[in-house]
């Protein structure tokens, strides 16, 4: 049975460009990138290389892009090393906004044990981080605060340069986690880069661009210091040590080259895959079906489709769309034996039940609508036992 993988937010298929990019460093040039001779040169080369093309698509300096081991320690050494840098604790709180990831989320257990306060700023009910309580909360007190630019979940995208003109009024360093948008298209088409989201900070991800897993990266605004939490040698300057996966960096350059030569295309092929797939439902399913953001009040990555599927558990429906070749996310996660509302959706006010229900499809630049099409009929098909 032929597959139709519908959950492009949790990764993508490598492109065969990328493969190929990344074979000839693991077998061949295998040299060391911190050698002097001629093979660790050639190694140091092909990571100048992905730097420059990398920044240069950012819109960034060379020297202001760090290569990871993933968006996750991106998004890490964004916040834990800041909260490092800032040793005299003049400012002693963070701000996190409600519905991040986990990698931004989870530094608080680091955060507090290094002495700092931290507060979640509530969403509204679309997902958008609250203006107004940023606005009334924010003082000079707040060293960062750190706001996803789409989310994972719902792809609902933030007001980021909102955001940011706040916090420039008390001085506040701003993070974005982006690895949902980078080379995803907002704004109906467009792509940002570093000039036009005025963050200090900012993450992303290769794995959900076609490119490889275990490599990320974070732009540094120049002038703002942070202290690296891994000790070793002086690679990504000083600011993460250890020997420089250079397979893994040449393989995100390459998928960014081509994310970025067809970023329009990519583009344009998700939003036709979800509109079918979604006509396609909205015509034939038995049960009722509802959009978990109201799209009218916010703007939503082109690819995402968070649906509620009224009466009918998300799990059970997971489970049969696994074995009728589907493969999607769900609203919630098991945890120690139940399911668990996701913490984004019970920011937005979502209850249990309405979270138990509801199924994220993530369609992607290589989805095709003929397959979008299959999907939705065999989901129909499932739906059919629900009524
Ligand atoms: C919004 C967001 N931030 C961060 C990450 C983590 O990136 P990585 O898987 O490269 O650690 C993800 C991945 O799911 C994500 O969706």
């Amino acid at each position: 049975m032929e597959r139709i993988y519908l959950d492009n937010a949790a990764t993508t298929k490598p492109y065969q460009e990328v493969l190929d990019t990344m074979s000839s460093w693991v077998t061949n040039n295998y040299g060391n990138p911190m050698s002097i001779y001629s093979e660790g040169r050639v190694a140091r080369n092909s990571i100048d290389e992905a730097r420059e093309l990398i920044s240069d698509v950012l819109g960034c300096e060379f020297s202001e892009l760090i290569f990871t081991g993933s968006g996750t320690e991106a998004a890490n050494l964004a916040i834990i090393g800041l909260a490092l840098q800032n040793e005299e604790k003049r400012r002693d709180t963070i701000f996190f906004n409600s519905t991040e990831h986990e990698c931004v989320l989870n530094t608080k257990h680091i955060l507090t044990k290094l002495g700092y306060k931290i507060q979640l700023i509530p969403v509204t009910k679309a997902g958008l981080v609250d203006l107004d309580w940023l606005n009334s909360n924010i003082c000079d007190n707040v060293l960062l605060v750190s706001t996803m630019h789409a989310n994972n979940e719902t792809g609902v995208v933030n007001n980021i340069n909102s955001i940011s003109e706040i916090g420039e009024t008390m001085g506040v360093i701003h993070h974005v986690d982006a690895v949902q948008t980078f080379l995803n298209p907002i704004d109906n088409g467009s792509l940002w880069n570093v000039n036009s989201v005025r963050a200090h900070l900012i993450n992303v991800s290769a794995h959900k661009i076609h490119g490889p897993k275990g490599v990320g990266a974070l732009y540094i605004r120049r002038g703002i210091k942070l202290k690296s939490f891994v000790s070793g040698g002086e690679q990504e300057r000083s600011l993460r040590a250890g020997t420089e996966n250079t397979a893994a960096i040449t393989g995100f350059a390459k998928a960014v080259q081509i994310s970025h030569d067809n970023y329009l295309d990519f583009y344009e092929n998700k939003k036709i895959a979800k509109k079918v797939f979604w006509d396609q439902l909205k015509k034939h399913s038995p049960v009722d079906i509802e959009e978990t953001v109201p799209k009218d009040e916010v703007q939503v990555l082109g690819g995402h489709l968070h649906l509620r599927f009224k009466g009918v558990s998300a799990e059970s429906l997971l489970i049969l769309m696994d074995r009728a070749g589907i493969s999607a996310s769900s609203g919630s996660a098991c945890g120690a034996g139940s399911m668990e509302t996701s913490h984004v959706l019970k920011a937005m006010g979502l209850s249990q039940e309405f979270a138990k229900e509801t199924i994220r499809f993530t369609f992607g630049s290589d989805t095709p609508k003929e397959k979008a099409i299959v999907a939705a009929d065999k989901l129909i098909e499932i739906l059919i036992r629900f009524k």
